[in-house]
């Protein structure tokens, strides 16, 4: 079955072509550079960007694939979870070729879609598995029981761990986005030089928080010269910080649920040294640890067709009455 999948939650205009497990194309158009002078993503501006690039990367999807509009057996769209104006650009076009080529369409989280990018990405990844996934936007620890059957663990109370790894870049003005920036500078620096808050580790509680660590950073260095702070050292250790909440909750909730597997997954698993630990700690335990293939890491569509296959497999397609939604629990996947 091939399928078209849209992408448009946030700052990246995305369109893929996959067929059962094979990725044919994967197109990513970023706004980064745009958003980089405002130090985050401007939503109005993504929103207008999208409108612009939508229709050229969909047909980069089908050129580089060498295929056609009427090849397309149906269509997947990221349409919950995500800017709003951003969301609506890619559900109006998913809509809109579907109506056109009479397909099935398909809407889908966009937090389902980075589930899918490590099954995708490793189709002999076991279910069930315990599903870290970790951006910009969210940090949730899902049980993942079957395909498209999902069970929440934790959420993130207030920052997500990408919104902190940006927001303390930002603060040190070292660039946007800030995980990138902060996963650079680290490779110099000590990971032991200051001693951080691990918020929540030793709470039963899946649940993660970063922003009174994020807090404790800013307390350090307010109103210090850059030029005086070692910033590869507080890079290093900031992210340590993270990396060690993030892969002890992980952990802790495999071994609750008796998985033998962990994905880890989101843009946020781009980071060098969250696989280099996980990898650590899961080999002694014995557990097996899939990241997603580097280009699926991020925002992108194939994991997006990946996910509406599953929906349309199961018989779940949406009606041309889709609408975006910004915020949905991950359950009410239709
Ligand atoms: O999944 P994604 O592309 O978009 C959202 O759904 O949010 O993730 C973007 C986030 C940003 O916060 C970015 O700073 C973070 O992923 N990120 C990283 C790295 N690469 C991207 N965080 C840490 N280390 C990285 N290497
Ligand atoms: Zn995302």
């Amino acid at each position: 079955m091939l399928i078209l999948g849209i992408e448009t939650s946030c700052d990246e205009t995305a369109a893929a072509l996959v067929d059962d497990s094979a990725v044919l194309s994967n197109i990513i158009s970023s706004q980064i550079d745009l958003h980089a002078s405002f130090g985050g993503v401007v939503p109005e501006v993504a929103s207008r960007k999208h409108v612009e690039a939508i229709g050229y990367v969909i047909k980069e999807a089908l050129d580089s694939a060498h295929k056609m509009l009427s090849d397309i057996d149906g269509i997947a769209v990221s349409a919950r979870y995500g800017l709003i104006g951003s969301l609506i650009v890619g559900v109006s076009a998913a809509k809109s070729l579907a109506y056109a080529l009479k397909v099935p369409l398909v809407g889908t989280h966009h937090i389902e879609g980075h589930i899918f990018a490590p099954i995708l990405s490793h189709p002999e990844m076991p279910l069930p598995h315990v599903c870290l996934t970790v951006s910009g936007g969210h940090t949730m620890l899902v049980y993942v029981k079957g395909l498209c059957q999902y069970e929440v663990m934790g959420n993130t109370l207030d920052d997500a761990a990408g919104e902190a790894f940006d927001k303390i870049a930002k603060f040190l003005n070292i660039g946007f986005p800030g995980g990138p920036a902060i996963d650079r500078l680290s490779l110099r620096g000590k990971r032991t030089a200051f001693d951080l808050p691990r918020p929540m580790v030793k709470s039963r509680s899946l649940d993660f928080s970063f922003s009174g660590l994020k807090t404790c950073v800013v307390n350090m260095f307010r109103g210090k010269e850059q030029d005086t702070i070692p910033l590869p050292d507080v890079a290093a250790s900031f992210q340590e910080a993270i990396v060690d909440v993030l892969v002890s909750k992980a952990i802790q909730a495999a071994e609750r649920k008796g998985a033998t597997a962990i994905s880890v997954t989101g843009g946020v698993s781009s980071n060098r040294r969250l696989r280099e630990a996980f990898q650590e700690t899961c080999g002694k335990l014995g557990l097996e640890v899939f990241f997603p293939l580097p280009e699926l890491r991020t925002d992108n569509a194939a994991m997006v067709a990946a996910a509406g296959a599953a929906r349309l497999e199961r018989g779940e397609a949406s009606g041309l009455d889709l609408n975006a939604v910004p915020t949905a629990p991950l359950e009410s996947t239709r």
